[in-house]
């Protein structure tokens, strides 16, 4: 066993952890960053699969995301928009398929014009309650206490609007049935987004990729940091802390510092041990952010086929296996690449089977968005974060029924000289890499000083 002493101890290299580390060290503070896998990135990860280059984890960009940019940018990398020339798709619980331009599904006057009204009540309640602080609205405790489901169908009998505006955070964002999240939680998504227009708006919330791949952000950010700070495969498995500092161990390494950043996601938080434990508050809220859990399904063929039919790739479904399509075509690629998501229970259906039955079926849904040609992709591979030790789930954490509101106040707080940071407790950017970047760099001024 190695023994170090740094200024401050981070643990976990994904985009927030990094983005701490920078900051510190920019500051000229003694930083190591502990990550247990034998990767930087967390839920970044850019990977070959049979030749083929996928982003397995984050990867788009809306112009909201100005962190993330600023970082992109200082990193000198490029960014480039998604291919979305062309009609899109969209699939009628019936099994309709109509083409179609616009941002509304083409789904009936009454219905359109009950989306469009819900869409109303939900941006002013983002606008009213805001990203940083939605516990403190006045109706936080009642938003927080009825499921999203249940509040769409309190404002709306049209079903199928109720179902489509669900989708948009349940299956599209929190990727957990609309029973098990509250109102408050969907109106924190579109807050954190600027508004629920805008998470509906595929333009903006899936906007722009950055090339050579989002993990590229966090691989340069270590390098930048050098080997010396970034640790590969130590995961920490024990904190023990004081009011004057902490000692954290993995297997193979202690370090001794002023201040510990822990930059993993709140549902592994207790997979590390602390001497003296957790006080009793973080030990009970830290048990009431979960994971929810998507499949990304990534095929790629000779050519971008739908685009000779006049479509962009976009698909939606909400009640097919595969909920949303896109175009997720490489910059400067000949070979054309979809993208679908298969969320929560749907999810667990898929990996119940055997994977020849699994591609089957995914590849029958894809191609009822696109045509035939769509069964018989070049590559084709399932992202499964799920079965990831370091991760257990997609894309992030959130609290179950009333618990944002009960315990998103002390979500941030430190315990002594233990910080917590993560994409999934942050305000603006909330469960995407921008937010990482945000709280991670937040996270470091507030150590500094520079933050209260
Ligand atoms: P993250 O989970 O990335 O990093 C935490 C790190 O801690 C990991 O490297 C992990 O290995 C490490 N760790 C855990 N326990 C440890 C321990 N005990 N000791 C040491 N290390 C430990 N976002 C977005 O902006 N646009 C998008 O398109 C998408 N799409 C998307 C798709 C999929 C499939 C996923 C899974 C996620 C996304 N996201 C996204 C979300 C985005 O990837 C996510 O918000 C950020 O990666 C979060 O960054 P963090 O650094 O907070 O955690």
């Amino acid at each position: 066993m190695s023994a170090e002493t740094r200024d401050v101890v981070i643990i976990g290299a994904g985009p927030s952890g990094l983005s701490a580390a920078r900051r510190l060290r920019k500051a000229g503070r003694s930083v190591i960053v502990l990550e247990a896998r034998d990767r930087v990135g967390g839920r970044t990860w850019t990977e070959h699969i049979d030749g083929q280059m996928f982003e397995l984890g984050g990867q788009w960009i809306s112009p909201d995301q100005t962190a993330l940019l600023a970082l992109v940018d200082e990193l000198g990398k490029e960014t480039y928009p998604r291919y979305r020339d062309g009609d899109s798709v969209y699939i009628a619980p019936d099994g309709t398929r109509t083409v179609y331009s616009g941002e509304m599904f083409p789904v009936g006057e009454s219905t359109q014009s009950e989306m469009e009204r819900l869409i109303g009540i939900l941006d002013e309640l983002a606008a009213r309650i805001g990203p940083k602080a939605p516990w403190d609205a006045e109706d936080a405790a009642e938003l927080d206490s009825i499921s999203f489901h249940h509040w769409l169908r309190q404002q709306s009998e049209d079903e199928l609007a109720c179902e489509n505006i669900g989708l948009f955070v349940a299956g599209g964002m929190l990727t957990k049935p609309a029973t098990t999240f509250s109102a408050l939680q969907a109106i924190l998504m579109a807050a954190s987004a600027g508004s629920f227009t805008n998470l509906v708006d595929d333009h903006f919330i899936l906007d722009r990729r950055v090339v050579g791949g989002m993990q590229s952000v966090s691989v340069q950010m270590a390098e930048e940091l050098g080997e010396d700070i970034v640790r590969l495969q130590q995961p920490v498995r024990r904190i023990e802390w004081s009011e004057t500092g902490v000692s954290v161990s993995t297997d193979e390494l202690t370090v001794s510092a002023g201040q510990a950043i822990v930059a993993v996601p709140p549902n592994l938080y207790s997979r590390i041990s602390y001497d003296p434990p957790l006080p009793r508050l973080q030990q009970i809220f830290h048990q009431h952010q979960a994971m929810g859990l998507v499949i990304k399904v990534h095929a790629t063929y000779d050519t971008p086929f739908w685009r000779e039919d006049g479509l962009c790739g976009t698909g939606f479904g909400a009640s097919r296996l595969v909920q949303e399509v896109y175009d997720n075509t490489n910059h400067g690629e000949e070979q054309g690449t979809l993208v679908g998501f298969i969320s929560d229970v749907n999810a667990d259906a898929m990996w119940a089977l055997d994977e020849e039955s699994r591609r089957t079926k995914i590849l029958e849904v894809l191609a009822e968005f696109l045509g035939p040609k769509a069964l018989e992709p070049r590559v084709f591979y399932l992202s499964d974060f799920g079965a990831e030790e370091w991760t257990r789930g997609a894309y992030a954490t959130s609290y179950d029924l009333g618990g944002l509101h009960r315990w998103g106040p002390f979500q941030n707080d430190p315990v002594g000289p233990i910080h917590f940071a993560s994409s999934d407790i942050a305000a603006e950017g909330y469960q995407h890499v921008d937010g990482a970047v945000r709280i991670g760099t937040a996270t470091a001024e507030r150590i500094l000083g520079e933050k209260s």
